[in-house]
């Protein structure tokens, strides 16, 4: 039976949708984060499910732009999802679902866009696993570059206020160069990114800025965990993000990073798999680079979301979504010259729309999606004409979980 399912009205409502998740995982939302979520995510944008006037679940959406290949468009940035266990597999998140994506519609953002707690969750609602990233962890020994590196920078500690003002430039480069990346307002700095979260009193991230050529061109958030074993240091560092403008920052940032003494293990998760790192260490291999889905995208109008991003070939195709969920993007879509158009043609690749979110960020291809029985190609080489259109690089990278 489908709940009610409304934004929330005031504070108090916002507390305990958000508590939704927390259920699960932790204690109710003290007042400070309830002040510091209020800040990244719209009062309006949480959406709550009602049972006899009690809340048994909530799902939230940041306003933000996603990068896409040559371009940014508006996304809602799907996040905390949750329904109270006492509540669970009784069509709670399906109605959260279905208002969230009626919100999205109506107010015009083409995309939206997530991390999904389990992978099998979010394709019903049309989602589709559109990026990877992975975890690394290099150890000293295996830390060495391929190419002697000429180190011209300079990198320094700085404070979070200076971080707030030199960070954002390096991750707008970012969003430029790839497609995958969110916007941040500066709240979302001051309480995501460059907040120390009390657990981490004993062992603070630490900000660090790269000058090359009098500007910062790059920069790195980190943790140490100190360790020791039988007297030597098992210490290990955890990026949280380490940027660069360019190929000679990004470089730079990640020598200083492998070089900080007394550190046995560097680690870092949600690099995507065309990350410069592999091909600058000496021993790739010795990384152990394990990958795993990153950002799931869902197209929410194709037509606004296809006419949004750049293709890199020409030629066109014509698709037949099928989109049970959201069912006006229903129907036959020529894409051609870089805008997406109803049509009568027949059509040349039949699909659900997640497989077209598989494919929007350029992260999958369509030969993929055929392999996996993802996607029916009706006409033969369409899949291949679709491939030159979509293919982009570099890969999407989503540097965060939101
Ligand atoms: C994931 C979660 C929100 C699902 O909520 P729910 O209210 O139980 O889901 P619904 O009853 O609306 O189920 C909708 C569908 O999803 C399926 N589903 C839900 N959770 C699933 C899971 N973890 N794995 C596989 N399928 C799942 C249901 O079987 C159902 O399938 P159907 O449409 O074929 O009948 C809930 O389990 C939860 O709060 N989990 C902990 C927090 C979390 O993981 N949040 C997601 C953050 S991205």
């Amino acid at each position: 039976m489908p709940f009610d399912v409304r934004p929330c009205r005031d504070r108090e409502e916002f507390d305990r949708a958000l508590y939704a998740i927390g259920q699960n995982f932790f204690g109710p939302p003290t007042e400070e984060q309830l002040d510091r979520f209020l800040r990244v995510l719209e009062l309006e944008r949480m959406h709550a499910a009602f049972e006899a006037g009690e809340i048994v679940g909530g799902a939230g959406a940041f306003t933000f732009d996603l990068s896409v290949p040559c371009g940014s468009l508006p996304c809602a940035g799907v996040t905390v999802v949750g329904t109270y266990p006492t509540h669970r597999r009784r069509g709670v998140q399906r109605s959260l679902m279905r208002a969230q994506l009626d919100d999205v519609h109506e107010r015009g953002e083409p995309i939206a866009a997530l991390w999904a707690s389990e992978e099998p969750i979010y394709g019903r609602y049309g989602y589709g696993l559109a990026s990877w990233g992975g975890e690394v962890s290099i150890s000293r020994e295996a830390n060495a570059f391929a190419r002697p590196l000429e180190r011209r920078g300079q990198a320094r500690f700085v404070s979070q206020e200076e971080a707030k003002k030199l960070f954002p430039p390096v991750w707008e480069a970012l969003r430029a160069e790839r497609p995958g990346v969110f916007s941040r307002v500066e709240a979302w700095w001051e309480t995501r990114r460059l907040r120390i979260p009390d657990e981490e009193a004993a062992h603070p991230r630490r900000f660090v800025a790269l000058e090359l050529d009098g500007a910062t061109q790059a920069y790195a958030i980190y943790r140490t965990k100190p360790g020791f074993e039988g007297g030597v240091s098992t210490a290990k560092i955890e990026v949280l993000e380490a940027l660069g403008m360019n190929p000679q920052a990004t470089a730079e940032i990640w020598r200083f990073l492998l070089d900080i003494d007394w550190i046995e293990t560097v680690s870092a998760s949600l690099l995507p798999p065309d990350h410069p790192l592999f091909l600058l260490l000496a021993y790739p291999r010795r990384a152990r680079y394990r990958i795993a889905d990153a950002l799931w995208v869902r197209l929410v109008d194709v037509g606004a979301a296809l006419s949004g991003r750049a293709y890199a070939g020409g030629g066109s195709v014509v698709f037949e979504v099928r989109d049970a969920f959201c069912p006006w993007n229903e129907g036959r879509w020529r894409l051609e010259s870089g805008v997406a158009a109803r049509t009568d043609e027949p059509a040349e690749l039949a699909l659900d729309v997640d497989a077209l979110g598989s494919a929007y960020l350029g992260a999958v291809s369509f030969a993929q999606l055929c392999a996996a029985l993802r996607v029916e190609e009706l006409v033969d080489g369409a899949a291949a004409r679709a491939d030159a259109l979509f293919a982009w690089r570099p890969l999407p990278w989503c540097p965060e979980i939101f």
